[in-house]
Parts: C-alpha cells; structure tokens; sequence
C-alpha cells in the first residue's frame, strides 16, 4: 500500500491525519491544528472533513465491540 498524501500543501498523509483521529482529535479544525493540514489552500478541507465523519462513524461501533463480553 503507497503513501497517500491529503495535503498536497503541507505534504500531510492520511495515515497521519487517522493516526490524531484514533488519539482524540473530533475535528476537522483540530485536524488542522494538530497536523497542519489543510492550512494553506484549504482544496484538501473536503476529504479532511470526510476522514473526520468516517472516523465518528466508525467510533461508536469500536465501542460496542469493546463493550461486547459476549455474554
Ligand atoms: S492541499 Fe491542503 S492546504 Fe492546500
């Protein structure tokens, strides 16, 4: 699997945008903050927002695995 880069801007991968994602980060404006994606030209800010609304989707499900004993 190559490299994908969201960010053509600031050279930003996706795997470093789901990596603050998965440590906290709920926003696209955090996504900007914490990685400094889409904070040149802002043509990435779509997909920034699409990774983000993935991310929350998927979320809730990991969540109920997590809570899931089986039982
Ligand atoms: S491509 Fe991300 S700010 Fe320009």
């Amino acid at each position: 699997m190559g490299r994908k880069i969201v960010c053509l801007c600031n050279l930003i991968e996706e795997k470093e945008i789901v990596s603050v994602l998965n440590k906290g980060v709920e926003s696209t404006s955090q996504v900007q903050q914490f990685t400094g994606a889409g904070r040149s030209c802002g043509r990435c800010l779509p997909e920034i927002d699409e990774l983000v609304v993935v991310y929350k989707k998927k979320k809730p499900k990991d969540l109920q695995k997590k809570l899931d004993f089986g039982f």
